[in-house]
């Protein structure tokens, strides 16, 4: 991944388990974010999981800029398509300090998403993963998520279970 070493990463590749790299297949590769996935199609991706309109080379950099500003919360890695140098997978975990449980920390698990193209290679399973272990490895006592219905089989099978009720107020 010649550009994305060359690129700003959002966190230490050292993070992610060696793990995270087994079964991809050759022409994939798991790393974070970089300050450039734009032009890899990050925001395509993420359209499949809602609204996700392009943003301004500048807009995207302040996002990125600030979510690496926020040491040891922000983790959000991708799987790239060496040969097309573009996106296939991504999702993020977020890190939550508390001041119950003795000062202990929640990951949650933001937008996955997997292009349709990919779906069904364990590309899902291999994202939620490593962002277990990443939230694991940080000392995360618990990880919790929001999706809809139709993925709960998915999540399900990613050793999730379901617990309580999503409330919403859109403003
Ligand atoms: N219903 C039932 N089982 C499913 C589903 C589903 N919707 N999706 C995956 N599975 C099963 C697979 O069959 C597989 O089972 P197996 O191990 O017995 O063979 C297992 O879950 C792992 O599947 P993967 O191949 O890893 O799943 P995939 O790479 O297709 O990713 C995902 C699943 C992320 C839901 C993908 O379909 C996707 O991107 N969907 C659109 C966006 C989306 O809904 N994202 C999740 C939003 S919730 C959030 O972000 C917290």
């Amino acid at each position: 991944m010649p550009s994305a070493i060359r690129a700003d990463l959002l966190f230490d590749p050292g993070v992610i388990p060696h793990s995270g790299q087994d079964s991809l297949g050759q022409d994939l590769i798991l790393r974070p974010l970089a300050s450039d996935d734009h032009t890899r199609g990050h925001l395509d991706l993420l359209s499949i999981l809602t609204a996700a309109p392009q943003l301004s080379p500048t807009a995207y950099s302040d996002i990125f800029a600030h979510h690496k500003s926020c040491p040891s919360t922000y983790f959000t890695i991708v799987i790239v398509h060496e040969s097309t140098d573009t996106l296939v997978a991504c999702g993020s975990i977020v890190l939550e300090r508390k001041f119950v449980r003795g000062g202990g920390l929640i990951g949650h698990i933001e937008d996955i998403a997997v292009a349709k193209s990919m779906q069904g290679r364990k590309l899902g399973i291999k994202i939620i993963n490593t962002l277990e272990a990443i939230g694991r490895a940080k000392g995360c006592y618990k990880i919790i998520l929001d999706c809809s219905k139709d993925n709960i089989p998915f999540y399900e099978k990613c050793g999730f279970k379901h617990k309580e009720y999503q409330m919403v107020r859109y403003l």
